[in-house]
Protein backbone atom coordinates (compact mmCIF):
# COMPACT_ATOMS: atom_id res chain seq x y z
CA UNK A 1 0.00 0.00 0.00
CA UNK A 2 3.13 2.36 1.33
CA UNK A 3 4.51 1.77 -2.92
CA UNK A 4 1.03 2.83 -4.03
CA UNK A 5 0.82 6.12 -2.32
CA UNK A 6 4.47 6.55 -3.66
CA UNK A 7 3.30 5.70 -7.05
CA UNK A 8 0.35 7.46 -6.67
CA UNK A 9 1.33 9.76 -9.81
CA UNK A 10 1.88 6.95 -12.16
CA UNK A 11 -1.22 5.73 -11.23
CA UNK A 12 -3.24 9.16 -11.65
CA UNK A 13 -1.68 9.61 -15.21
CA UNK A 14 -2.67 6.07 -15.92
CA UNK A 15 -6.79 7.35 -14.67
CA UNK A 16 -6.54 9.92 -17.12
CA UNK A 17 -5.23 7.88 -19.82
CA UNK A 18 -8.11 5.47 -19.37
CA UNK A 19 -6.41 2.53 -20.43
CA UNK A 20 -9.07 0.79 -22.47
CA UNK A 21 -8.01 -2.29 -24.43
CA UNK A 22 -4.37 -2.65 -22.84
CA UNK A 23 -5.13 -6.18 -23.77
CA UNK A 24 -4.69 -5.58 -27.29
CA UNK A 25 -1.05 -4.07 -26.74
CA UNK A 26 1.01 -7.00 -26.47
CA UNK A 27 0.16 -10.55 -26.08
CA UNK A 28 0.54 -12.52 -23.13
CA UNK A 29 3.22 -13.86 -21.79
CA UNK A 30 2.12 -17.17 -23.25
CA UNK A 31 5.60 -18.73 -23.91
CA UNK A 32 6.38 -19.89 -19.83
CA UNK A 33 9.38 -20.70 -20.03
CA UNK A 34 12.74 -19.60 -17.97
CA UNK A 35 15.24 -17.98 -20.54
CA UNK A 36 18.98 -16.63 -19.73
CA UNK A 37 17.19 -12.71 -19.81
CA UNK A 38 15.15 -14.46 -16.47
CA UNK A 39 17.99 -16.18 -14.94
CA UNK A 40 20.45 -13.14 -15.60
CA UNK A 41 17.44 -11.07 -13.80
CA UNK A 42 18.06 -8.05 -16.48
CA UNK A 43 16.17 -8.29 -19.87
CA UNK A 44 17.03 -5.77 -22.06
CA UNK A 45 14.21 -6.20 -24.39
CA UNK A 46 11.73 -6.92 -21.68
CA UNK A 47 8.47 -4.60 -21.99
CA UNK A 48 6.87 -1.99 -19.25
CA UNK A 49 4.43 -2.79 -16.29
CA UNK A 50 2.12 -0.72 -18.92
CA UNK A 51 2.04 -3.15 -21.57
CA UNK A 52 0.36 -6.42 -19.45
CA UNK A 53 -2.27 -7.40 -20.92
CA UNK A 54 -5.88 -7.14 -18.26
CA UNK A 55 -9.48 -6.35 -17.97
CA UNK A 56 -10.30 -2.46 -19.14
CA UNK A 57 -9.39 -0.14 -16.33
CA UNK A 58 -11.69 2.59 -15.76
CA UNK A 59 -11.08 5.73 -14.64
CA UNK A 60 -11.60 5.78 -10.82
CA UNK A 61 -13.25 1.86 -10.50
CA UNK A 62 -10.50 0.28 -12.45
CA UNK A 63 -12.09 -3.56 -13.21
CA UNK A 64 -14.38 -3.42 -10.42
CA UNK A 65 -17.40 -2.79 -12.10
CA UNK A 66 -16.54 -5.84 -14.52
CA UNK A 67 -15.57 -8.16 -10.82
CA UNK A 68 -19.16 -7.20 -9.56
CA UNK A 69 -20.98 -8.29 -12.56
CA UNK A 70 -19.04 -11.33 -12.47
CA UNK A 71 -20.48 -11.95 -9.15
CA UNK A 72 -18.43 -9.51 -6.82
CA UNK A 73 -16.02 -10.32 -4.45
CA UNK A 74 -17.39 -13.26 -2.95
CA UNK A 75 -16.73 -14.81 -6.51
CA UNK A 76 -13.66 -12.81 -7.28
CA UNK A 77 -11.48 -16.28 -7.52
CA UNK A 78 -13.34 -17.36 -10.00
CA UNK A 79 -13.50 -14.34 -12.40
CA UNK A 80 -9.69 -13.98 -11.75
CA UNK A 81 -9.21 -17.93 -12.96
CA UNK A 82 -11.71 -16.46 -15.85
CA UNK A 83 -9.23 -13.59 -16.87
CA UNK A 84 -6.31 -15.58 -16.50
CA UNK A 85 -7.84 -17.53 -19.22
CA UNK A 86 -8.84 -14.67 -20.97
CA UNK A 87 -5.60 -12.96 -21.03
CA UNK A 88 -2.89 -15.63 -20.34
CA UNK A 89 -0.39 -16.15 -17.34
CA UNK A 90 0.48 -12.84 -16.43
CA UNK A 91 -2.24 -10.12 -16.36
CA UNK A 92 -2.83 -6.31 -14.68
CA UNK A 93 -5.42 -5.14 -13.01
CA UNK A 94 -7.21 -2.33 -10.62
CA UNK A 95 -9.71 -2.10 -8.41
CA UNK A 96 -10.17 1.40 -6.96
CA UNK A 97 -6.91 2.75 -6.76
CA UNK A 98 -5.73 -1.07 -5.91
CA UNK A 99 -3.25 -2.00 -8.30
CA UNK A 100 -1.78 -5.73 -8.72
CA UNK A 101 0.08 -8.19 -11.15
CA UNK A 102 -1.40 -11.27 -11.06
CA UNK A 103 0.75 -14.52 -11.85
CA UNK A 104 -0.72 -17.97 -13.54
CA UNK A 105 1.68 -20.23 -14.21
CA UNK A 106 4.08 -22.66 -12.61
CA UNK A 107 7.17 -21.23 -14.34
CA UNK A 108 6.78 -17.66 -13.49
CA UNK A 109 6.45 -18.36 -10.09
CA UNK A 110 9.31 -20.34 -10.20
CA UNK A 111 11.42 -17.41 -11.43
CA UNK A 112 10.32 -15.07 -8.69
CA UNK A 113 11.02 -17.78 -6.08
CA UNK A 114 14.56 -17.93 -7.66
CA UNK A 115 14.56 -14.26 -7.69
CA UNK A 116 13.36 -13.61 -4.07
CA UNK A 117 15.33 -11.77 -2.15
CA UNK A 118 16.13 -12.32 1.82
CA UNK A 119 13.11 -10.93 3.68
CA UNK A 120 9.93 -11.05 0.92
CA UNK A 121 7.04 -9.49 1.69
CA UNK A 122 3.32 -9.60 1.12
CA UNK A 123 0.72 -7.05 1.14
CA UNK A 124 0.50 -5.21 4.22
CA UNK A 125 -2.25 -5.96 6.66
CA UNK A 126 -2.94 -2.02 7.64
CA UNK A 127 -5.78 -3.17 10.17
CA UNK A 128 -4.04 -5.83 12.41
CA UNK A 129 -0.64 -3.26 12.62
CA UNK A 130 -3.19 -0.23 13.61
CA UNK A 131 -4.13 -1.92 16.38
CA UNK A 132 -0.68 -2.91 17.39
CA UNK A 133 0.33 0.34 17.08
CA UNK A 134 -2.36 1.81 19.36
CA UNK A 135 -1.51 -0.50 21.75
CA UNK A 136 2.13 -0.85 21.81
CA UNK A 137 1.97 -4.77 20.83
CA UNK A 138 4.58 -5.97 18.13
CA UNK A 139 4.05 -7.58 15.21
CA UNK A 140 3.94 -11.45 14.17
CA UNK A 141 5.17 -13.72 10.96
CA UNK A 142 1.78 -12.88 9.11
CA UNK A 143 2.82 -8.80 9.20
CA UNK A 144 6.30 -8.52 9.68
CA UNK A 145 8.58 -7.70 7.75
CA UNK A 146 12.85 -7.52 7.29
CA UNK A 147 15.22 -8.75 9.33
CA UNK A 148 12.88 -9.03 12.39
CA UNK A 149 10.44 -10.89 10.33
CA UNK A 150 13.72 -13.37 9.58
CA UNK A 151 14.47 -13.45 13.38
CA UNK A 152 11.07 -14.47 14.56
CA UNK A 153 10.39 -17.05 11.86
CA UNK A 154 13.78 -18.62 12.73
CA UNK A 155 12.57 -18.92 16.32
CA UNK A 156 9.89 -20.69 14.82
CA UNK A 157 10.92 -22.60 12.32
CA UNK A 158 12.44 -25.68 13.68
CA UNK A 159 9.82 -26.57 15.76
CA UNK A 160 7.25 -26.00 12.99
CA UNK A 161 8.90 -27.13 9.97
CA UNK A 162 10.71 -29.57 10.77
CA UNK A 163 9.71 -32.81 10.28
CA UNK A 164 10.46 -34.72 13.19
CA UNK A 165 9.46 -31.86 15.29
CA UNK A 166 5.66 -32.03 13.76
CA UNK A 167 5.96 -35.65 14.32
CA UNK A 168 6.22 -34.91 17.97
CA UNK A 169 3.01 -33.35 18.48
CA UNK A 170 0.65 -36.24 17.30
CA UNK A 171 -0.02 -37.63 20.75
CA UNK A 172 -1.46 -34.18 21.32
CA UNK A 173 -3.19 -34.20 17.55
CA UNK A 174 -4.90 -38.02 18.49
CA UNK A 175 -6.33 -36.80 21.56
CA UNK A 176 -8.29 -33.99 20.34
CA UNK A 177 -9.13 -36.20 17.13
CA UNK A 178 -10.60 -38.14 19.36
CA UNK A 179 -13.08 -35.76 20.84
CA UNK A 180 -13.90 -34.97 17.29
CA UNK A 181 -15.15 -38.03 16.68
CA UNK A 182 -17.70 -38.92 19.87
CA UNK A 183 -18.82 -35.38 18.75
CA UNK A 184 -19.61 -36.64 15.32
CA UNK A 185 -21.03 -39.83 17.20
CA UNK A 186 -23.11 -38.12 19.57
CA UNK A 187 -24.66 -36.00 16.69
CA UNK A 188 -26.04 -39.22 15.07
CA UNK A 189 -23.71 -38.83 12.16
CA UNK A 190 -24.87 -36.27 10.75
CA UNK A 191 -23.42 -32.73 11.91
CA UNK A 192 -25.40 -29.20 11.43
CA UNK A 193 -22.80 -27.24 11.77
CA UNK A 194 -19.73 -29.47 10.25
CA UNK A 195 -17.81 -26.23 9.45
CA UNK A 196 -18.24 -24.62 13.22
CA UNK A 197 -17.16 -28.36 14.49
CA UNK A 198 -13.97 -28.55 12.51
CA UNK A 199 -13.23 -24.94 13.49
CA UNK A 200 -13.44 -25.81 16.96
CA UNK A 201 -11.29 -29.54 16.27
CA UNK A 202 -8.68 -27.31 14.89
CA UNK A 203 -9.02 -23.94 17.17
CA UNK A 204 -8.69 -26.52 19.97
CA UNK A 205 -5.58 -28.34 18.55
CA UNK A 206 -2.97 -25.38 18.12
CA UNK A 207 -4.08 -24.19 21.91
CA UNK A 208 -3.35 -27.32 23.20
CA UNK A 209 0.02 -27.34 20.34
CA UNK A 210 0.93 -24.09 21.46
CA UNK A 211 -0.27 -23.46 25.14
CA UNK A 212 -0.26 -26.73 26.20
CA UNK A 213 -4.06 -25.98 27.19
CA UNK A 214 -7.16 -27.98 26.41
CA UNK A 215 -10.31 -25.66 25.99
CA UNK A 216 -12.75 -28.14 25.89
CA UNK A 217 -14.59 -26.79 22.80
CA UNK A 218 -15.51 -30.15 21.54
CA UNK A 219 -17.37 -30.96 24.92
CA UNK A 220 -20.84 -31.03 24.91
CA UNK A 221 -21.22 -27.60 27.36
CA UNK A 222 -18.17 -25.37 26.36
CA UNK A 223 -16.43 -22.83 28.87
CA UNK A 224 -17.23 -19.78 28.41
CA UNK A 225 -13.29 -18.64 28.03
CA UNK A 226 -13.31 -20.89 25.54
CA UNK A 227 -15.98 -19.59 23.19
CA UNK A 228 -15.41 -15.82 23.67
CA UNK A 229 -11.58 -16.80 22.91
CA UNK A 230 -13.15 -18.69 19.35
CA UNK A 231 -15.80 -15.74 18.58
CA UNK A 232 -13.01 -13.11 19.01
CA UNK A 233 -11.26 -14.86 16.74
CA UNK A 234 -14.41 -15.11 14.13
CA UNK A 235 -14.85 -11.15 14.71
CA UNK A 236 -11.21 -10.13 14.40
CA UNK A 237 -11.29 -12.36 11.12
CA UNK A 238 -14.67 -10.81 10.26
CA UNK A 239 -14.30 -7.34 10.91
CA UNK A 240 -10.59 -6.66 9.20
CA UNK A 241 -11.24 -7.17 5.32
CA UNK A 242 -13.81 -4.08 5.11
CA UNK A 243 -10.40 -2.30 6.56
CA UNK A 244 -8.48 -3.62 3.75
CA UNK A 245 -10.70 -1.92 1.15
CA UNK A 246 -11.29 1.50 3.48
CA UNK A 247 -8.74 3.99 5.11
CA UNK A 248 -8.11 2.42 8.32
CA UNK A 249 -7.41 5.91 9.77
CA UNK A 250 -10.81 6.71 8.83
CA UNK A 251 -12.65 3.99 10.89
CA UNK A 252 -9.93 4.85 13.39
CA UNK A 253 -10.89 8.39 13.81
CA UNK A 254 -14.62 7.97 13.17
CA UNK A 255 -14.34 4.76 15.72
CA UNK A 256 -16.73 2.89 13.61
CA UNK A 257 -18.61 -0.32 14.78
CA UNK A 258 -16.36 -1.66 12.47
CA UNK A 259 -12.70 -0.49 14.55
CA UNK A 260 -14.46 -1.15 17.97
CA UNK A 261 -15.40 -4.68 17.06
CA UNK A 262 -11.86 -5.52 15.44
CA UNK A 263 -10.40 -3.47 18.63
CA UNK A 264 -12.36 -5.47 21.15
CA UNK A 265 -11.81 -8.79 19.63
CA UNK A 266 -7.80 -8.46 19.67
CA UNK A 267 -7.99 -6.76 23.34
CA UNK A 268 -9.74 -10.37 24.04
CA UNK A 269 -7.55 -12.87 21.74
CA UNK A 270 -4.20 -11.17 23.35
CA UNK A 271 -5.20 -11.50 26.93
CA UNK A 272 -5.78 -14.94 26.82
CA UNK A 273 -3.30 -15.30 24.41
CA UNK A 274 -1.03 -13.51 27.00
CA UNK A 275 -2.19 -15.24 30.48
CA UNK A 276 -1.94 -18.85 28.87
CA UNK A 277 1.81 -17.89 27.45
CA UNK A 278 3.10 -16.64 30.70
CA UNK A 279 1.30 -19.46 32.59
CA UNK A 280 3.55 -22.07 30.09
CA UNK A 281 6.64 -19.68 30.81
CA UNK A 282 5.95 -19.87 34.74
CA UNK A 283 5.75 -23.58 34.70
CA UNK A 284 8.98 -23.92 32.88
CA UNK A 285 10.62 -22.25 35.45
CA UNK A 286 9.40 -24.48 38.08
CA UNK A 287 10.71 -27.07 35.70
CA UNK A 288 7.75 -29.08 34.87
CA UNK A 289 6.56 -27.26 31.20
CA UNK A 290 5.95 -28.58 28.16
CA UNK A 291 8.69 -27.22 25.92
CA UNK A 292 7.10 -25.70 22.78
CA UNK A 293 7.19 -22.27 23.67
CA UNK A 294 9.46 -21.93 26.28
CA UNK A 295 12.39 -23.62 24.03
CA UNK A 296 11.06 -21.02 21.37
CA UNK A 297 11.32 -18.01 23.75
CA UNK A 298 14.46 -19.10 25.55
CA UNK A 299 16.36 -20.39 22.35
CA UNK A 300 14.84 -17.82 20.11
CA UNK A 301 16.26 -14.51 20.70
CA UNK A 302 12.76 -13.17 21.04
CA UNK A 303 11.40 -10.31 23.53
CA UNK A 304 8.30 -11.56 25.92
CA UNK A 305 6.18 -8.77 23.43
CA UNK A 306 7.22 -10.61 20.18
CA UNK A 307 6.84 -13.76 21.41
CA UNK A 308 3.12 -12.67 22.67
CA UNK A 309 2.20 -11.26 18.64
CA UNK A 310 3.94 -14.46 16.94
CA UNK A 311 2.02 -16.74 18.71
CA UNK A 312 -1.43 -14.75 18.39
CA UNK A 313 -0.81 -14.71 14.74
CA UNK A 314 0.15 -18.66 14.34
CA UNK A 315 -3.33 -19.05 15.83
CA UNK A 316 -5.38 -16.83 13.73
CA UNK A 317 -3.12 -18.10 10.32
CA UNK A 318 -3.69 -22.05 11.54
CA UNK A 319 -7.55 -22.35 12.45
CA UNK A 320 -9.93 -21.39 9.91
CA UNK A 321 -7.01 -22.95 7.13
CA UNK A 322 -7.09 -26.23 8.71
CA UNK A 323 -10.84 -27.06 9.07
CA UNK A 324 -11.52 -25.60 5.56
CA UNK A 325 -8.91 -27.82 3.92
CA UNK A 326 -10.57 -30.90 6.24
CA UNK A 327 -14.18 -29.74 5.10
CA UNK A 328 -13.68 -29.93 1.95
CA UNK A 329 -11.61 -32.94 1.64
CA UNK A 330 -14.59 -34.72 3.59
CA UNK A 331 -16.87 -33.39 0.77
CA UNK A 332 -14.01 -34.86 -2.08
CA UNK A 333 -14.33 -38.27 -0.40
CA UNK A 334 -18.58 -38.10 0.01
CA UNK A 335 -18.55 -37.50 -3.75
CA UNK A 336 -15.73 -39.96 -4.96
CA UNK A 337 -16.44 -43.75 -2.96
CA UNK A 338 -13.86 -45.47 -4.75
CA UNK A 339 -10.78 -43.15 -3.76
CA UNK A 340 -12.28 -43.12 -0.12
CA UNK A 341 -12.59 -47.15 -0.49
CA UNK A 342 -9.09 -47.09 -1.34
CA UNK A 343 -8.15 -45.11 1.54
CA UNK A 344 -9.91 -47.04 4.28
CA UNK A 345 -8.33 -49.79 2.57
CA UNK A 346 -4.48 -48.35 3.21
CA UNK A 347 -5.42 -47.14 6.70
CA UNK A 348 -6.56 -50.56 8.01
CA UNK A 349 -3.22 -52.21 6.06
CA UNK A 350 -0.96 -49.97 7.36
CA UNK A 351 -2.77 -49.14 11.38
CA UNK A 352 -3.14 -52.12 12.88
CA UNK A 353 -7.41 -52.79 14.38
CA UNK A 354 -7.06 -51.05 17.68
CA UNK A 355 -4.63 -49.04 17.53
CA UNK A 356 -3.84 -45.11 17.52
CA UNK A 357 -2.83 -44.21 13.74
CA UNK A 358 0.49 -42.11 14.44
CA UNK A 359 3.04 -39.73 12.88
CA UNK A 360 5.19 -42.59 12.08
CA UNK A 361 2.01 -44.74 10.19
CA UNK A 362 1.21 -41.58 7.87
CA UNK A 363 4.81 -42.15 6.14
CA UNK A 364 3.64 -45.02 5.19
CA UNK A 365 0.14 -44.17 3.26
CA UNK A 366 1.04 -42.05 -0.24
CA UNK A 367 -2.86 -42.36 -0.81
CA UNK A 368 -3.60 -40.66 2.15
CA UNK A 369 -0.93 -38.11 1.38
CA UNK A 370 -2.33 -37.94 -2.50
CA UNK A 371 -6.03 -37.12 -1.42
CA UNK A 372 -5.49 -34.49 0.88
CA UNK A 373 -2.82 -33.55 -2.11
CA UNK A 374 -5.41 -33.64 -4.71
CA UNK A 375 -8.91 -31.99 -2.59
CA UNK A 376 -6.16 -28.66 -1.51
CA UNK A 377 -5.96 -28.46 -5.38
CA UNK A 378 -9.26 -28.85 -6.54
CA UNK A 379 -10.63 -27.16 -3.38
CA UNK A 380 -7.71 -24.86 -1.96
CA UNK A 381 -8.69 -22.95 0.56
CA UNK A 382 -6.72 -20.22 0.59
CA UNK A 383 -6.85 -19.85 -3.80
CA UNK A 384 -4.45 -17.06 -3.73
CA UNK A 385 -1.26 -15.11 -1.40
CA UNK A 386 0.72 -12.14 -2.77
CA UNK A 387 4.26 -10.03 -2.78
CA UNK A 388 5.85 -7.24 -2.62
CA UNK A 389 8.46 -6.50 -4.84
CA UNK A 390 11.23 -5.54 -3.42
CA UNK A 391 12.94 -4.56 -6.39
CA UNK A 392 12.71 -4.05 -10.45
CA UNK A 393 12.05 -7.99 -11.27
CA UNK A 394 12.13 -9.24 -14.28
CA UNK A 395 9.11 -11.73 -14.37
CA UNK A 396 8.38 -13.53 -17.76
CA UNK A 397 8.34 -10.76 -21.12
CA UNK A 398 8.08 -8.15 -18.20
CA UNK A 399 10.19 -5.48 -16.31
CA UNK A 400 8.01 -4.95 -12.76
CA UNK A 401 9.02 -1.43 -10.49
CA UNK A 402 10.17 -1.93 -7.36
CA UNK A 403 6.67 -2.18 -4.81
CA UNK A 404 4.87 -3.75 -7.31
CA UNK A 405 2.15 -6.19 -5.63
CA UNK A 406 2.10 -9.56 -6.94
CA UNK A 407 -1.08 -11.74 -7.04
CA UNK A 408 0.37 -15.39 -6.87
CA UNK A 409 -2.49 -17.11 -8.01
CA UNK A 410 -2.03 -21.01 -6.93
CA UNK A 411 -5.74 -21.98 -8.01
CA UNK A 412 -5.94 -21.13 -11.31
CA UNK A 413 -2.64 -23.32 -11.52
CA UNK A 414 -4.07 -26.02 -10.10
CA UNK A 415 -7.40 -26.24 -12.06
CA UNK A 416 -5.96 -25.45 -15.51
CA UNK A 417 -5.94 -27.95 -18.36
CA UNK A 418 -2.52 -26.97 -18.93
CA UNK A 419 -0.86 -28.82 -15.79
CA UNK A 420 -3.56 -31.03 -14.74
CA UNK A 421 -5.49 -33.72 -17.75
CA UNK A 422 -9.26 -32.38 -16.22
CA UNK A 423 -8.33 -30.16 -13.72
CA UNK A 424 -11.43 -30.17 -11.94
CA UNK A 425 -11.90 -33.94 -11.54
CA UNK A 426 -10.91 -35.64 -8.38
CA UNK A 427 -8.12 -37.99 -8.70
CA UNK A 428 -5.59 -38.48 -6.45
CA UNK A 429 -3.91 -41.36 -8.43
CA UNK A 430 -2.15 -38.35 -10.30
CA UNK A 431 0.12 -38.05 -7.83
CA UNK A 432 1.40 -41.39 -7.78
CA UNK A 433 1.64 -41.79 -11.36
CA UNK A 434 4.43 -40.33 -13.56
CA UNK A 435 5.35 -38.15 -10.47
CA UNK A 436 7.66 -36.27 -12.34
CA UNK A 437 5.59 -34.76 -15.16
CA UNK A 438 3.74 -32.52 -12.44
CA UNK A 439 5.86 -29.07 -12.52
CA UNK A 440 6.09 -28.81 -8.00
CA UNK A 441 5.37 -25.19 -8.69
CA UNK A 442 1.77 -26.25 -10.20
CA UNK A 443 0.47 -27.16 -6.50
CA UNK A 444 1.43 -24.35 -4.02
CA UNK A 445 -1.62 -24.17 -1.70
CA UNK A 446 0.65 -23.19 1.39
CA UNK A 447 2.80 -20.49 -1.11
CA UNK A 448 6.27 -20.53 -1.95
CA UNK A 449 9.78 -19.85 -0.93
CA UNK A 450 11.10 -18.35 2.06
CA UNK A 451 7.41 -16.66 3.27
CA UNK A 452 5.79 -19.99 2.63
CA UNK A 453 3.13 -21.43 5.57
CA UNK A 454 4.83 -22.22 8.77
CA UNK A 455 2.31 -24.01 9.67
CA UNK A 456 2.45 -26.43 6.91
CA UNK A 457 3.38 -29.67 8.13
CA UNK A 458 1.39 -29.12 11.36
CA UNK A 459 -1.91 -28.85 8.83
CA UNK A 460 -0.82 -31.54 7.52
CA UNK A 461 -0.50 -33.98 10.06
CA UNK A 462 -3.54 -32.76 11.82
CA UNK A 463 -5.21 -33.26 8.59
CA UNK A 464 -4.21 -37.05 7.81
CA UNK A 465 -4.32 -38.38 11.37
CA UNK A 466 -8.08 -36.63 11.67
CA UNK A 467 -9.05 -38.32 8.61
CA UNK A 468 -7.95 -41.75 9.80
CA UNK A 469 -10.06 -41.31 12.91
CA UNK A 470 -12.72 -40.21 10.89
CA UNK A 471 -12.74 -43.15 7.70
CA UNK A 472 -12.48 -46.00 10.49
CA UNK A 473 -15.46 -45.06 12.68
CA UNK A 474 -17.75 -43.12 9.74
CA UNK A 475 -18.43 -43.91 6.16
CA UNK A 476 -18.71 -40.24 4.59
CA UNK A 477 -21.74 -40.37 2.06
CA UNK A 478 -22.96 -37.50 -0.45
CA UNK A 479 -26.71 -36.70 0.68
CA UNK A 480 -26.68 -35.18 -2.86
CA UNK A 481 -24.99 -34.59 -6.08
CA UNK A 482 -26.04 -31.41 -6.89
CA UNK A 483 -23.30 -29.04 -6.94
CA UNK A 484 -21.18 -27.02 -4.34
CA UNK A 485 -19.83 -23.63 -5.53
CA UNK A 486 -16.94 -22.13 -3.34
CA UNK A 487 -17.33 -18.24 -1.84
CA UNK A 488 -14.39 -16.25 -1.14
CA UNK A 489 -14.65 -15.17 2.20
CA UNK A 490 -11.14 -14.42 3.18
CA UNK A 491 -10.93 -18.55 2.64
CA UNK A 492 -12.99 -20.58 0.08
CA UNK A 493 -16.03 -21.55 1.86
CA UNK A 494 -18.44 -24.28 0.28
CA UNK A 495 -21.71 -21.75 -1.30
CA UNK A 496 -24.74 -23.96 1.28
CA UNK A 497 -24.50 -27.13 3.77
CA UNK A 498 -22.34 -29.74 2.66
CA UNK A 499 -24.32 -32.13 1.39
CA UNK A 500 -22.28 -35.01 3.58
CA UNK A 501 -23.58 -37.66 6.10
CA UNK A 502 -20.97 -39.84 8.76
CA UNK A 503 -22.62 -43.50 8.97
CA UNK A 504 -21.11 -45.30 11.56
CA UNK A 505 -19.08 -48.50 10.05
C1 LIG B 1 -4.32 -26.39 5.53
C2 LIG B 1 -4.03 -25.38 6.32
C3 LIG B 1 -3.28 -24.15 5.90
C4 LIG B 1 -3.22 -23.52 4.68
C5 LIG B 1 -3.94 -23.91 3.41
C6 LIG B 1 -2.34 -22.39 4.83
C7 LIG B 1 -2.01 -21.52 3.81
C8 LIG B 1 -1.09 -20.49 3.94
C9 LIG B 1 -0.65 -19.65 2.86
C10 LIG B 1 -1.09 -19.76 1.41
C11 LIG B 1 0.22 -18.75 3.37
C12 LIG B 1 0.95 -17.65 2.59
C13 LIG B 1 2.27 -18.20 2.12
C14 LIG B 1 2.97 -17.30 1.13
O1 LIG B 1 2.72 -16.10 1.11
O2 LIG B 1 3.81 -17.83 0.36
C15 LIG B 1 0.35 -19.01 4.78
C16 LIG B 1 1.15 -18.30 5.65
C17 LIG B 1 1.18 -18.52 7.02
N1 LIG B 1 0.53 -19.51 7.71
FE1 LIG B 1 -0.59 -21.00 6.91
N2 LIG B 1 -1.90 -22.34 6.13
C18 LIG B 1 -2.44 -23.41 6.80
C19 LIG B 1 -2.22 -23.76 8.13
C20 LIG B 1 -1.48 -23.01 9.02
C21 LIG B 1 -1.25 -23.37 10.40
C22 LIG B 1 -1.73 -24.64 11.10
C23 LIG B 1 -0.54 -22.34 10.96
C24 LIG B 1 -0.02 -22.20 12.37
C25 LIG B 1 0.58 -23.14 13.02
C26 LIG B 1 -0.30 -21.36 9.92
C27 LIG B 1 0.38 -20.19 10.09
C28 LIG B 1 0.81 -19.37 9.05
C29 LIG B 1 1.67 -18.23 9.24
C30 LIG B 1 2.19 -17.68 10.57
C31 LIG B 1 1.93 -17.70 7.96
C32 LIG B 1 2.83 -16.52 7.63
C33 LIG B 1 4.25 -17.06 7.43
C34 LIG B 1 5.30 -15.99 7.15
O3 LIG B 1 4.97 -14.96 6.55
O4 LIG B 1 6.45 -16.21 7.53
N3 LIG B 1 -0.88 -21.80 8.76
N4 LIG B 1 -0.45 -20.08 5.11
Amino acid sequence: MRAHLQRAPQILELLKKKTVGLQHCKPTSSVCVLDSKDAAGSAPCAHSLDSIPGPTNWPLFGSLIEVIRNGGLKRQHETLIHFHKKFGKIFRMKLGSFESVHIGSPCLLEALYRKEGSYPERLEIKPWKAYRDMRDEAYGLLILEGRDWQRVRSAFQQKLMKPTEVMKLDGKINEVAADLIKRIGKVNGKMDALYFELNKWSFETICYVIYDKRFGLLQDSVSKEGMDFITAVKTMMSTFGTMMVTPVELHKTLNTKTWKDHTEAWDRIFSTAKHYIDKNLQKQSNGEADDFLSDIFHNGNLTKKELYAATTELQVGGVETTANSMLWVIFNLSRNPCAQGKLLKEIQDVVPAGQTPRAEHIKSMPYLKACLKESMRVSPSVPFTSRTLDKDTVLGDYTLPKGTVLMLNSQAIGVSEEYFDNGRQFRPERWLEEKSSINPFAHVPFGVGKRMCIGRRLAELQIQLGLCWILRDYKIVATDLEPVDSLHSGTLVPSRELPVAFVPR
